[in-house]
């Protein structure tokens, strides 16, 4: 199966890059200290299909998403929406900063791909 790399030094703090991987798109986002105490602050009963933020990530900075909406497949908009991580302009979901829907008809958080971090090398797949 392919693997993708992506050097995480060139991504800045606070900013998402959008990689493809075997033919979908990726998100990886460079989570402030602020977005990180968001995620871990969410009262689990307020989320749709509850998951905490630390089983969403390796290391708490990085979250990496599959960039596809888990309604009917559009590629959600990234740094928008009520929660501050993703918007669906489709029909309207909403998803954190660890990539849960947080509002919309959206079912699912948004699935974490296989991967690994090795200093500043993420490798998915
Ligand atoms: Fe995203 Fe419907 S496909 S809200």
């Amino acid at each position: 199966m392919a693997k993708t790399e992506v050097d995480l030094s060139s991504i800045p703090l606070g900013k998402t890059v959008t990689i493809k991987w075997r033919g979908k798109p990726v998100f990886v986002k460079h989570r402030t200290q602020e977005e990180i105490d968001d995620a871990n602050s969410v009262n689990m009963q307020a989320l749709p299909d509850p998951q905490d933020d630390a089983s969403r990530v390796q290391i708490p900075e990085w979250i990496v998403v599959v960039g596809i909406c888990t309604h009917l497949g559009c590629v959600p908009t990234t740094d928008s929406g009520d929660y501050g991580g993703w918007y669906c302009p489709c029909h309207g979901s909403h998803y954190d900063v660890s990539g849960r829907i947080r509002k919309g008809p959206a079912p699912l958080n948004m699935e974490i791909p296989e991967y690994a971090i090795e200093g500043e090398k993420l490798t998915i797949g």
